[in-house]
């Protein structure tokens, strides 16, 4: 579907809903985090970047401070009162636009409700951030109608806290950040601590393709908070010796080495992955702006082992498809992409073999596995924004 099709459908199925026409379209991308798995609640670094797969609501205004809202993927219609926004047991996914409005009043903004048809090519669940895009895709409209003039970056810490405080999951400023800030052909260098990025130039001949496993992701939600607080009691602990540690960004291996025996051995294992992710974000950095393919596909392999057996964030299906890429032709690395325990991996590739490495990939996985995968290039895409935006003169 193109562009024109997609608001084509959108605006059609606006008018079969709510039997008006959308007066704006809001779009945020997903993202790709090519080096740092969990370093943002460490306010470490992350290199990431938005990508061509978004999120579009097309909206229009409503005057009696009620929101809903509707998916083209999913059935069910969400209701909010913004008087009272109540957390939707029904229909969770909707908490996503609700938490945002609901964080905004906590913050003294006046948002106004909307009717909102929500569409997505990110694909749900699976590690780049469909989540985040929903929130910020809420946020420009709710920034949209009820003209607050939102700071970019105030826009990514308001979603973030929609997403810590009202839908109780404590993520990082990592997945929000990116879909606000994203660039059009430019990777992020982000500082979690300052909330800053920088643009990092990638030299040519490489690719950055997803690989999504496909397999369904059997957790049970404390696995995420449990590393956090696994990483919390290491810097508690470290903190007693080294005051100047306040989180794991500011720790060396070193330190925590000599105090080994004062960590208990998961926690420590936590720690070491942490560090030296956090290390191995900056170096990625540097070989990709020179080039040194051999470089990024090491620092992607070791980031993979880590995550494995330090950090404990990867599944047999993720082994499978780490097995089956680096025996593709043009492959030189590949890690897991977002929270880990299945979902997407980012592979880089060879810019001239992207299609001879998918073919090769999907047949390879799926005979080691039995569940199809997809395989796709992805291109760094701009953050969130309107589409468009007219009022109507009725
Ligand atoms: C999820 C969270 C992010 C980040 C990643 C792991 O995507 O939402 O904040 O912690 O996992 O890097």
């Amino acid at each position: 579907m193109n562009f024109n099709q997609r608001r084509a459908l959108l605006g059609q199925e606006f008018v079969k809903w709510y039997q008006a026409k959308p007066t704006a379209y809001a779009q945020a991308p997903g993202r790709v985090d090519l080096m740092g798995s969990h370093t943002d609640y460490n306010l470490g670094f992350v290199l990431t970047q938005a990508i061509d797969r978004n999120i579009w609501i097309a909206a229009r205004p409503r005057d009696d401070g009620i929101m809903r809202v509707r998916s083209l993927d999913i059935d069910g219609c969400g209701e909010f009162d913004l008087k009272q926004i109540e957390y939707n047991r029904k229909l969770p996914w909707t908490n996503y636009v609700g938490g945002v409005a609901a964080i905004l009043k906590e913050g003294g903004y006046n948002p106004i409700g909307f009717d909102g048809l929500v569409h997505s090519t990110v694909p749900i669940g699976s590690g780049l951030s469909s989540s985040a895009a929903l929130e910020v895709s809420s946020a420009i409209l709710f920034d949209t109608f009820g003209k607050l003039n939102l700071d970019w970056v105030e826009m990514a810490k308001i979603c973030k806290r929609a997403e810590n405080d009202f839908v109780g999951m404590n993520c990082g400023i990592l997945d929000q950040y990116t879909s606000v800030m994203g660039e059009a052909g430019c990777i992020l260098l982000l500082d979690c601590r300052t909330i800053t990025h920088q643009a990092i130039p990638i030299a040519s001949g490489l690719q950055v393709m997803i690989c999504d496993t496909r397999a369904k992701r059997e957790l049970t939600g404390s696995e995420y908070p449990e590393r956090r607080a696994q990483c919390e009691e290491g810097v508690r602990i470290l903190a007693g010796f080294y005051p100047e540690i306040r989180s794991l960004r500011d720790a060396t291996l070193e330190q925590l080495q000599s105090r080994k025996s004062d960590l208990e051995p998961v926690v420590f294992k936590r720690c070491k992955f942490i560090i030296e992710e956090n290390q191995r974000v900056l170096d990625i950095s540097k070989a990709l702006a020179a080039g040194n393919h051999a470089k990024v596909g090491d620092l992607a392999l070791e980031s993979f082992v880590g995550a494995r057996d330090l950090y404990e964030i990867v599944s047999s299906e993720m082994i499978a498809m780490k097995d089956a890429i680096m025996d593709s032709p043009g492959a030189f690395g590949v890690r897991g992409a977002g929270a880990g325990f299945g979902g997407c991996m980012v592979a880089f590739v060879k810019d001239d073999e992207i299609d001879n490495f998918a073919d090769s990939v999907q047949q390879k996985y799926s005979e080691l596995t039995g569940i199809d995968p997809d395989i796709y290039p992805v291109q760094a895409a701009p953050g969130a924004g309107l589409l468009s935006f007219s009022i109507p003169h009725s």
